[in-house]
């Protein structure tokens, strides 16, 4: 089965709007240093072209769950593929996620970095598709809304194709 790929935000779009939640987020930070955690593979387009615009003290950290196989159904399963290298506590935490769909894998992420007493724990994610929410998840920062469809591009992937592309895009199967 073979699949096309139809734009649904471009480049110019995503950039001017992650520029945008950039400046929100360096306003309300202020002075203090901000921990984010990237959430691979999907978050990583998003938290350098979001990092590169902050204008607060950054520092980076890593972490791989799975909620997905290589189909575009949540198998409801969210297990810690890799965790964090160094420890949260006292920091203030921003969690950068490409896409929130059900909320599983946030709400399973949030729950169990908040048991590691950071500062502060906020979330902010590229997309969020309000329509499929199972279990609900507090989002501080979101650049786009969209429709319940499956998306690929900017890090976001169809089994495993397509993190590359410079936009989001709608797979469509033949
Ligand atoms: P949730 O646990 O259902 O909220 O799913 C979260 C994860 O599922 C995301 O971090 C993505 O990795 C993946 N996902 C959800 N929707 C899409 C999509 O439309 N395209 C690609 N991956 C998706
Ligand atoms: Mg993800």
């Amino acid at each position: 089965m073979g699949e096309r790929i139809r734009k649904l935000l471009s480049e110019e779009e995503i950039d001017k709007r992650i520029a945008e939640i950039a400046e929100q987020i360096s306003r309300d930070y202020g002075e203090e240093q901000v921990h984010l955690i990237c959430v691979l593979k999907g978050g990583v387009f998003f938290t350098c072209e979001l990092a590169k615009r902050l204008r607060v003290p950054v520092s980076l950290d890593f972490m791989c769950v799975s909620s997905y196989g290589v189909d575009t159904k949540s198998s409801g399963v969210v297990k810690i593929v890799k965790d964090l290298d160094e420890g949260i506590e006292g920091k203030n935490v921003l969690v950068v996620e490409d896409i929130i769909d059900s909320g599983r894998t946030l709400s399973y992420l949030l729950r169990n970095l908040k048991n590691r007493n950071p500062k502060s724990l906020k979330l902010c994610t590229l997309l969020d598709k309000p329509e499929r929410r199972v279990v609900e998840v507090n989002v501080d920062y979101t650049c786009f809304e969209i429709p319940d469809e499956f998306v690929v591009g900017y890090g976001l992937d169809y089994a495993q194709k397509y993190r590359n592309l410079p936009y989001v895009g709608v797979v469509e199967l033949d």
